[in-house]
């Protein structure tokens, strides 16, 4: 018995950051996303011949290409999860788990969210738990990457739903994909890891003498947020998600100990993102989430002008590009 889900990234136009149990994946705060088609962790988790004895396996591309043992960093969160999946489902197989993703990992990219989401389907589908999608991004956001509670929904979602201020609650969809072709151009200035994840990012949050006018300002950007999407408007979209993404590292940075994801290519994007608009009237926003490397949301029209742009920046090693999409689903092509 085995299954493969493959799961997309997502880009938060307003950031998780923050948890009230980071344990869990309970936020401090709601976030809205795009999930993002191109950029996909694939996951298979296979059942082997042991029940209750031995012990589950993590396997990971290396640096050859080829799957190999994942590194322990890499494994205790996915062993972590698998086990409290099987506990759900009242006991089941060992597991060997075996995760891929098309694009670099671990560099703000959002490859947490869309591996978790993968593995949380995965797993759901060999330990025989039959679970909605709402039930998928609560499990999804228990996993170590609370954004991955969004990347099990298509389109726009917000996460949590939190009508009535319930953060425990799952993620909702917004809009379908088919709503508003927005695209998200990244320029990777740096594809390595980061020094600091995200997870310790969320620990320090509170430690900022900033954080608390953060969430004073988080629920009116929220509406100001859905109000955009709802209305197709990106100059009304893009101001906002700017602020959002400045915010964070500003709350990053001035956290005890101080977080900087921050590198000099980055700011390098950001001042050319806003001379694309002064010089050239493209409608194009930057955002940054716990890496480097920039985001630019623009239009269908602009990809292209703004892809091109990025690429003339000396900072920039690599442009990707994408795009809203439908969400995860399971496929027949295992890693296993
Ligand atoms: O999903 P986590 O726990 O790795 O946190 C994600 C944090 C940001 O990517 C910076 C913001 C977000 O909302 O995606």
């Amino acid at each position: 018995m085995k299954a493969t889900a493959v799961a997309p990234s997502n880009l938060a136009l307003v950031k998780y950051w923050g948890a009230r149990d980071l344990t869990r994946g309970v936020p401090r705060h709601p976030s809205i996303s795009m999930t993002l088609s191109r950029c996909l962790s694939r996951c298979t988790v296979e059942a082997t011949a042991d029940r209750g004895e031995g012990s589950d396996e993590v396997l990971a591309r290396g640096p050859g290409g080829r799957m190999e043992p994942a590194t322990p960093g890499f494994a205790r969160p996915v062993l972590r999860h698998v086990g409290r999946l099987r506990e759900e489902a009242g006991g089941g197989p060992r597991v060997r788990v075996a995760a891929r993703n098309n694009f670099p990992t671990g560099a703000g990219l959002a490859s947490s969210a869309s591996g978790f989401a993968a593995l949380t389907l995965a797993a759901a589908r060999v330990f025989g738990l039959d679970l909605t999608a709402e039930e998928l991004s609560v499990w999804a956001r228990q996993s170590g990457s609370g954004s991955a509670a969004r990347s099990v929904l298509g389109g726009y979602v917000q996460w949590p739903s939190a009508e009535g201020g319930e953060l425990e609650g799952p993620a909702r969809q917004l809009a379908p994909p088919g709503h508003w072709d927005l695209r998200d151009v990244i320029a990777l200035v740096d594809p390595g890891e980061k020094a600091v994840s995200s997870r310790e990012g969320h620990r320090r949050a509170g430690s900022s003498p900033h954080y608390r006018r953060r969430l004073e300002l988080v629920p009116d950007r929220l509406s100001e947020v859905r109000s955009a999407l709802r209305r197709r408007d990106l100059a009304a979209l893009g101001p906002v998600l700017e602020r959002d993404a400045v915010e964070l590292h500003l709350v990053a940075m001035s956290s005890r100990p101080p977080v900087f994801y921050w590198a000099p290519g980055t700011l390098r994007v950001m001042e050319a993102v806003r001379g694309l608009r002064a010089r050239e009237g493209v409608a194009a926003y930057y955002t940054v989430d716990a890496g480097p490397n920039v985001h630019v949301v623009c239009s269908a029209d602009d990809e292209e002008r703004v892809a091109s742009r990025l690429r003339e920046l000396a900072p920039v090693q690599e442009v990707l590009r994408d795009s809203v999409g439908p969400g995860p689903r399971y496929d027949e092509e295992h890693l296993l």
